[in-house]
């Protein structure tokens, strides 16, 4: 049988606990890893070489230059897990919601805000949500994202917006949803893990110094989890919902999960990452084929 081989993207000085995790149990697996470190500068040609008997790589770095490495494998005609495609779908919250509204996946009520403040100021009127949730369409960690009760509060937090960041970047209103937030991680639509994510106050965000508890999913939650991975494109990644009632809204999809909410259970996901990346090897998905053709400017 030909040897099973995947490349490892990760950006760390050296080999962490979780890059040594995946050599080891792939070790044991008979799967042969080759670690590529993006935060060193390899330059395209010793790259290509370097992998030129690699098909499949799984980006494990949730870093922005990460990406640009996928593209440039991408380029090559590699197929990563996850797509430099998919990240985008993760990255930007207005397209998540696009997708989920399209998909008939139930998701907060979300307005793309004008960047000119007295029409965004309108739209807020129309939108008639208090209390708001106002978010740029990139950011992590909660660091855009606040709560509004009013609209002067409102626009006050949009200027904050703009004067923070170095441009004057998209930013979203959202209906308000009270919940904690839950974190389901899944590889290939199968729920893996469950966490519930407690902040203090309305926001909760970071999973550093919490304590988390797991919480149950039901077939219903499952298949939604399914559609979410399928619609998404995204193959392994931290899906947050939250709940009203018994209904959950999905939030946001987050690639390239750090596997980090429970220490005990880290290895036990990336065996299971590592037996989803062995059932993969060799094939090309609908979906590379797509970002292949595109590549080579095949489509418009
Ligand atoms: N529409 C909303 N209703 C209630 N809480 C929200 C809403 N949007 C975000 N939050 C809270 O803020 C946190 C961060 O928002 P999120 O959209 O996940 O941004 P980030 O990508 O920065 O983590 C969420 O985990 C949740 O606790
Ligand atoms: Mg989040």
């Amino acid at each position: 049988m030909k040897e099973k081989v995947i490349g490892i993207l990760f950006s760390e000085n050296h080999l962490k606990t979780v890059e040594k995790l995946f050599l080891k149990n792939a070790k044991k697996k008979g799967i042969r890893l080759v670690m590529i470190n993006t935060s060193k500068d390899i330059d395209e040609r010793t790259l290509e070489k370097k992998i030129c008997d690699i098909e499949l790589f799984y980006n494990t770095s949730a870093e922005d230059f990460a990406v640009e490495y996928v593209k440039t494998l991408e380029s090559f005609g590699k197929r990563v897990i996850d797509s430099s495609r998919a990240y985008y779908t993760a990255e930007d919250k207005w397209l998540f919601f696009l997708i989920c509204k399209k998909n008939g996946i139930l998701t907060p009520e979300t307005r793309l805000l004008c960047e000119n403040i007295i029409i965004a100021r309108n739209e807020l009127k129309k939108f008639n949500q208090w209390p708001v949730i106002l978010k740029r369409v990139c950011g992590t960690m909660g660091e855009f994202v606040e709560r509004a009760d009013s609209l002067a509060e409102a626009e006050e937090i949009i200027k904050k917006f703009w004067k923070k960041g170095s441009e004057r970047a998209p930013i979203i209103a959202q209906e308000f949803i009270e919940s904690p937030s839950y974190r389901i991680t899944a590889i290939d639509g199968k729920v893996v893990q469950t966490a519930i994510k407690n902040g203090h106050g309305w926001k909760s965000t970071g999973v550093y110094g919490n304590h988390f508890e797991k919480f149950d999913t039901n077939w219903k939650l499952r298949r939604l989890v399914k559609k979410i991975t399928r619609v998404t494109g995204i193959k392994v990644c931290g899906i947050d919902f939250l709940k009203n009632g018994d209904k959950w809204y999905a939030l946001e999809v987050n690639a390239e999960p750090a596997f980090d909410f429970f220490e005990e259970e880290r290895e036990k996901l990336i065996c299971e990452t590592l037996d989803y990346l062995a059932t993969q090897t060799g094939i090309k998905s609908k979906e590379e084929n797509e970002i292949q053709k595109f590549i080579k400017g095949k489509v418009a």
